[in-house]
């Protein structure tokens, strides 16, 4: 079997607001990530009369070797068709789900939730239905004889193997969490599983863990006492709990943090230089504020500031195009980019991700903003794709909406610029007659006051080996005066 010779197919999910929509089935090999493999015919479902097939995961491109299961929409004994969902799997690039090319009863689930599957890995076995080779039984004949030995005794439910505890219980868990359990010195008959048939889940343990312990869930069979009741000496987990240290915890490190670590190492292998300055946002502030006003109206639509400055860096990219720019690896090459494909750091539940906001020199401020909210929709929703995520030619990071008066941005390799925005703060600073920032010689002379103003400061962070500090100081005075100025930067707008 070759990696790619795909049973399977691969939606890249996204989403819509509501549930999880499925686009089109992505044909090209490079987005294929399963594939089957006949293994024996019939071999663990006497009666089904099916073929056996070990589904793998095939080559996903972009260098992935291994992606982290995420979790399963199948249990074994169930009856799938074509196009049902199987399962989610989460590369450092994209989350996608795979989907059955096959009517079939699946077989074994060979991994659980939380493990890594290296590609050429099995994922799973299917024992097909409707196909050759296993004697051509009906296909409603195959889909009780595995449903039945899934909920046999004697059958091996890997993701939920009932374990005798010291007070006899059976307990539903899959390793990870057992480890997990384990590792904190948790007895898992003591928690409560909100999974599927009272499996216990990864949460469930933290949510026990950060309650504190034993006390409230030994307490929770128990109807007749307290929830607040002491526990029993048998029932005391670690002596942490209760106390105001919490055990260690080793977590993995996975999905797209495991990205940052393979961006943020090369970043720091490139000899870069930082280059900082203060933004006055009167103008911008009121400007935006106008605009809030009519486009709330008219498309019940409010902008930040990102748009606003995502439009200053593409005008002031034209003017410097050096600085719209990646770098090949041994520093050889540098391609200017005719495009601005601006990646905007972004804070989502799962950590740092960089989506690109592609050709912004073609698009309004307004259009800049929709589109931002949507990226800002699917990283909260954990959807960004690794088509949303590649091919950036420069990048911006706003923490100032988080906090943070000077940040120093790490590069995003290979571009040779990245933007970090600080907090907006109203500060004293000395103005002249005409409102603008007062002269040397104006502060001399006495001929100005000091006046509150509206300052952000932004640090530039860009590749010494092919960018010097001069052009950087002039991106930078540009794109300061379109944002000082909106009148500016409107006329210089198409
Ligand atoms: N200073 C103060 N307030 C700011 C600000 C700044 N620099 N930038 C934005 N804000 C305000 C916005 O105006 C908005 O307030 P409002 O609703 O009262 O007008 C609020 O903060 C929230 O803005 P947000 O929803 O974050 O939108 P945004 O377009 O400004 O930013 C992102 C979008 C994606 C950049 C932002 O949400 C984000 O994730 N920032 C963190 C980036 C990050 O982690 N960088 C670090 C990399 S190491």
């Amino acid at each position: 079997m070759k990696v790619g010779d795909s049973l399977l197919s691969i939606r890249q999910t996204m989403t819509t607001g509501s549930a999880t929509a499925a686009t089109a089935p992505v044909s090209a090999p490079t987005a294929t990530l399963g594939g089957t493999t006949k293994n024996s015919i019939n071999s663990s479902s006497g009666s089904t009369g099916g073929v056996e097939v070990a589904f793998k995961l095939a080559d996903i491109g972009e260098g992935i070797a291994e992606v982290e299961l995420m979790k399963w929409f199948v249990k074994e004994g169930d009856t799938i068709k074509s196009f049902d969902r199987i399962c989610e799997v989460q590369s450092d690039k994209a989350t996608v789900e795979i989907t059955s090319r096959y009517d079939g009863v699946v077989g074994k689930l060979l991994h659980d939730e939380g493990q890594i599957v290296k590609v050429g890995g099995t994922l799973l076995n299917i024992v097909q239905t409707g196909g050759g080779g296993g004697g051509g039984s009906p296909t409603a004949a195959p889909v009780a004889a595995p449903a039945a030995a899934a909920h046999s005794s004697n059958s091996v439910n890997r993701s939920a193997a009932p374990v005798d505890t010291s007070a006899n219980m059976k307990v539903f868990a899959t390793p990870a969490v057992r480890k997990m359990a384990k590792e904190n010195n948790v007895q898992l008959h003591l928690i409560k599983g909100t999974g599927p048939k009272g499996r216990i889940v990864k949460e469930d343990v933290i949510g026990f863990i950060q309650r504190g312990g034993p006390v409230a869930e030994a307490s929770s069979s128990s109807s007749s006492s307290s929830s607040m009741a002491a526990p029993s000496s048998s029932s005391v987990v670690s002596p942490s709990f209760g106390s105001l240290t919490k055990a260690d915890q080793v977590v993995p490190i996975r999905g797209v943090q495991r990205l940052m670590v393979k961006s943020m190492t090369a970043a720091n292998t490139v000899p870069h230089l930082t280059y900082s300055e203060e933004v006055v946002f009167d103008k911008m502030k009121t400007m935006r504020n106008e605009l809030n006003i009519s486009l709330g109206k008219t498309q019940g639509l409010k902008l930040s500031y990102m748009p606003m400055m995502l439009k200053a860096t593409s005008l002031a990219l034209s003017q410097y195009p050096m600085l719209n720019a990646t770098v090949n690896e041994d520093c050889t090459e540098v391609t200017y980019h005719g495009a601005h494909n601006i990646g905007v750091a972004m804070d989502t539940p799962k950590g740092l991700v960089v989506p690109v906001v592609r050709n912004v020199e073609q698009k309004s401020i307004v259009e800049l903003a929709k589109e931002l909210v949507h990226l800002q929709e699917l990283g909260a929703a954990g959807k960004l794709t690794a088509e949303h995520l590649s091919g950036g030619t420069f990048s911006l990071s706003n923490i100032g909406s988080i906090g943070g008066t000077y940040v120093v941005p790490v590069l995003v390799v290979p571009q040779v610029v990245i933007g970090a925005m600080g907090r907006l703060q109203t500060l004293p600073r000395y103005v002249n007659s005409a409102g603008s920032a007062a002269s040397m010689q104006e502060i001399d002379n006495g001929d100005c006051k000091v006046a509150p103003q509206t300052i952000m400061a932004v640090s530039w962070s860009a590749d010494h080996r092919v960018v010097d500090g001069a052009s950087v100081a002039r991106f930078s005075n540009l794109w300061k005066s379109f944002l000082e100025s909106p009148h500016t930067m409107m006329s210089t707008m198409r």
